[in-house]
């Protein structure tokens, strides 16, 4: 018997994240935060209203791909009526693409962060990976831009707990890219409610509170760059089509029995189980978007050839190696620190082939965002 048994969901609600009061005023400054990327292990896809899941995820929090923002602001004469003053810059040189993006996440957080509009912004942004690696930046970045947010409200308003900037910084970055809110804390992740999940929500990402074995904590995650290309279809399409998907009733819940399935597995490391349930996931996630109408494929030719390597792979050394898959053609390739060596010269020697330009990122789990 598990303790996790009936445990109760969180009862927070979107009210608790409108400001109290501000004590204090900022005329101009700027505030600095680094967030990382994470990797899903069981998947977000389907959404319903304000950027809400339709089932349960988790992700391990990485640790190198991450994106750095510096928030710049000055204080307007003026309040505006409308809109927001603002600019990005991406490595130093303007980056007016992000705009839209950036200006649809300000709509949709404005009521919970009330001093948009008496602001001009500078918004100054770096990742540690490349631009055009196909790894989207965008749950690192809304991430990362939402603390920045975070931290002139914590100025404004110093009294504010710990739990209460976190639970608000993810709440902000789901509002940006739903993936986003897992990118606040570490290692593990856990958004969306589900009853055997302690505080879990639908509004934000928690740190996942039962016990991980300790096999998990320095867990290595190599993602082979298989197509660096744009997304031919991008994520929020794709949520979309799981309306009306004639497995979407099926996927949710299987998503529900999955976060069920994986407590004893992060507890006991059993990672036969493990890797069973990971690679099951990433697959599934796929075959939604090949059922879905329209249907599409992410996957490239040298994505099944890596995953067939590493099925072979497993099958002759016993090596705990699997992978797991974004919405995207690139494979990450997890595994336990213990096997590192053996692991990359199989990639340097087996998998690198199959890589655009030869190029893979090492990273490995982390422990969350960074206040510069
Ligand atoms: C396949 O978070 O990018 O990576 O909420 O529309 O911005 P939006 O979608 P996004 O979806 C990520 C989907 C996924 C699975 C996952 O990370 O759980």
């Amino acid at each position: 018997m598990h303790l996790y048994i009936g445990v109760y969901i969180c009862t927070m609600n979107i009210n608790d994240f409108l400001p109290k009061a501000y004590t204090h005023t900022l005329i101009d400054d700027s505030v600095s935060y680094e967030a990382p990327s994470n990797i899903a292990l069981i998947k977000y896809w389907g959404k319903h209203g304000e950027q809400l899941p339709k089932n349960p995820s988790i992700s391990f929090t990485l640790s190198n791909c991450k994106t750095t923002t510096t928030l710049s602001f000055e204080a307007l004469e003026e309040e505006l009526d409308e809109g927001y003053d603002f600019e990005v810059f991406l490595d130093g040189e303007p980056e007016p693409g992000f705009e839209p993006k950036i200006e649809q996440f300000f709509n949709r957080i404005n009521k919970y962060i009330p001093f948009l509009r008496q602001y001009r912004f500078k918004i100054e942004t770096s990742n540690s990976f490349p631009h055009s690696s196909g790894i989207a930046s965008s749950a690192s970045g809304m991430s990362a831009l939402s603390l920045c947010l975070m931290q002139m409200e914590n100025l404004m308003q110093p009294n504010m707990s710990i739990e209460h900037f976190n639970e608000k910084a993810s709440f902000l970055a789901r509002l940006g890219s739903g993936s986003a809110c897992r990118s606040v804390n570490g290692p593990l992740v856990v958004w969306g409610s589900h009853e055997s999940i302690e505080g879990s929500s639908d509004l934000y990402g928690i740190n996942y509170p039962y016990k991980i074995n300790e096999v998990f904590n320095d867990y290595k995650d190599t993602i082979l760059l298989v197509d660096k290309g744009e997304k031919q279809v991008s994520s929020t399409v794709g949520h979309n089509l799981m309306n009306n998907h004639p497995y979407a009733v099926g996927r949710f819940e299987q998503a529900f029995e999955q976060i069920l399935n994986i407590i004893p597995i992060l507890e006991n490391g059993n990672l036969d189980a493990f890797i069973h349930l990971v690679e099951r996931e990433a697959l599934t996630l796929h075959a939604m978007m090949m059922t879905s109408s329209p249907y599409f494929i992410l996957m490239k030719p040298n994505t099944l050839q890596i995953i067939e390597k590493i099925w072979n792979f497993r099958r002759e050394t016993e090596i705990p190696v699997c992978f797991t898959l974004d919405a995207g053609a690139n494979v990450h390739v997890l595994y336990p620190e213990s096997h590192e060596q053996r692991v990359l010269d199989f990639i340097k020697n087996e998998l690198v082939a199959y890589c655009q330009n030869g190029h893979y990122i090492c990273d490995s789990v982390g422990s969350g965002a960074r206040k510069l």
